[in-house]
């Protein structure tokens, strides 16, 4: 055998044996690199003598060809075997069971909302919403509460610190100052689109959203929500307010009909004020509304008092309405069954799975919005 062919039978017995890609680049750099043992010999045609290269250029050219041509086909076989493995090692398994997903539920007082929202706004009632932070003059003075009301302790309303004006801001304690924002047209700050716009007469909108009071039992938490209806127009009177309450009730828990009462009661922005208790029976441990003997206060209400409309630019004796204010978590435990009010706010996740609901329900089927 000649030196060339025992050259080229070493590099391709090598590359043929080559384990993997990086073993035949190394290779490859030792007889076709820039110092490979091919490209010297190649390099040593340009020393020989014409002659000699006539026999020897096409011999070391064949050599360098078909080194060239083992290596390139090695390196195909070792990339789709790599490849392969690649794709072996990184196969999914499939059969391996997922992991349990957790649904998230729509709260009892979001839902209850949306159910009241729905049957108001079938009604004609627009909705309104105003500021958590209330100043003095929507929560109080504009409702006709006298200097001294016990509300206006600090004991009874969380008051911020004052600002630098000495003004005290409060979290208020009643959805009712969007009634005053919704009446006084001129106060509706600019650019707060959320904040009911203020509109003349007539009137009917209802206001959601939290409330707070420095109280804290099982019927009562430090933060809690309402649902404020005003309606102003020019005859509106108790019987419209009667019939309004009666329709809702019976919808919201889904009655034929429902026996109602009006109680006296004492409201500084309403005159005459009253309760409205609703029809119960609680001998067997639970509350069963629109059946029984005994009665369930549901609504604070009343015609709203004449002050009121003076404090908002709207002449008494040309407009007169009611307003009412429903507690929606209190409704809720109504309708559903939630033993303890601060569970609802208590953030556990077992309670919320418990007593929540599928956010894909429609909020009521007797309200007849879907
Ligand atoms: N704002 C009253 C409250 O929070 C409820 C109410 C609203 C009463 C409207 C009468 C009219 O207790």
């Amino acid at each position: 055998m000649t030196d060339l062919a025992d050259l080229e039978a070493g590099l391709t017995g090598r590359v043929a044996a080559a384990p993997d890609t990086a073993a035949l680049e190394a290779i490859r750099v030792e007889a076709l690199g820039k110092t490979g043992a091919v490209s010297a010999l190649l390099k040593s045609l340009g020393s020989m003598s014409p002659d000699e290269r006539k026999t020897q250029g096409p011999l070391i050219n064949g050599l360098r060809d078909r080194v060239a041509a083992a290596i390139a086909g090695r390196k195909t076989e070792l990339e789709a075997a790599e490849l392969d493995a690649r794709l072996a090692a990184g196969r999914l398994d499939l059969s391996l069971p997922a992991p349990p997903r957790r649904r998230g539920a729509v709260h009892p007082t979001m839902q209850v909302m949306d159910e009241m929202i729905a049957i108001f706004a079938d009604m004609g009632f627009a909705l309104a919403e105003g500021p958590d932070i209330e100043d003095d003059f929507h929560n109080f003075t504009a409702l006709n509460f006298p200097p001294k009301h016990p509300a206006r302790e600090m004991h009874d309303t969380f008051f911020l610190n004052p600002g630098p004006d000495g003004e005290r801001k409060l979290l208020r304690t009643h959805t009712s100052p969007v009634q005053v924002r919704t009446m006084q047209k001129t106060n509706t700050p600019p650019g707060a689109s959320w904040i009911a716009a203020g509109q003349s007469p007539p009137i009917r909108i209802i206001s959601p959203g939290r409330t707070y009071r420095m109280d804290s039992d099982a019927t009562h938490t430090p933060m809690f929500h309402q649902i404020e209806g005003l309606v102003i127009d020019r005859e509106i009177h108790m019987g419209h307010l009667k019939w309004t309450l009666d329709q809702f009730i019976a919808r919201f828990f889904e009655l034929e009909s429902v026996v109602t009462r009006f109680r006296p009661h004492h409201f500084p922005f309403t005159e005459p004020s009253a309760e409205m208790d609703v029809q119960c029976d609680t001998s067997g441990g639970e509350v069963k509304i629109g059946q029984g003997t005994e009665w369930s206060e549901i609504v604070g209400c009343g015609m709203v008092h004449p002050n009121v409309l003076l404090s908002c630019g709207i002449d008494p004796d040309e407009w007169q309405g009611f307003a009412f204010g429903f507690g929606v978590d209190r409704l809720g435990r109504l309708k559903y069954g939630m033993p303890d009010l601060r569970d609802m706010f208590a953030s556990d996740t077992r309670w919320l799975s418990h007593y929540g609901f599928s956010a894909f329900a429609a909020p009521n089927p007797a309200s007849g919005l879907s």
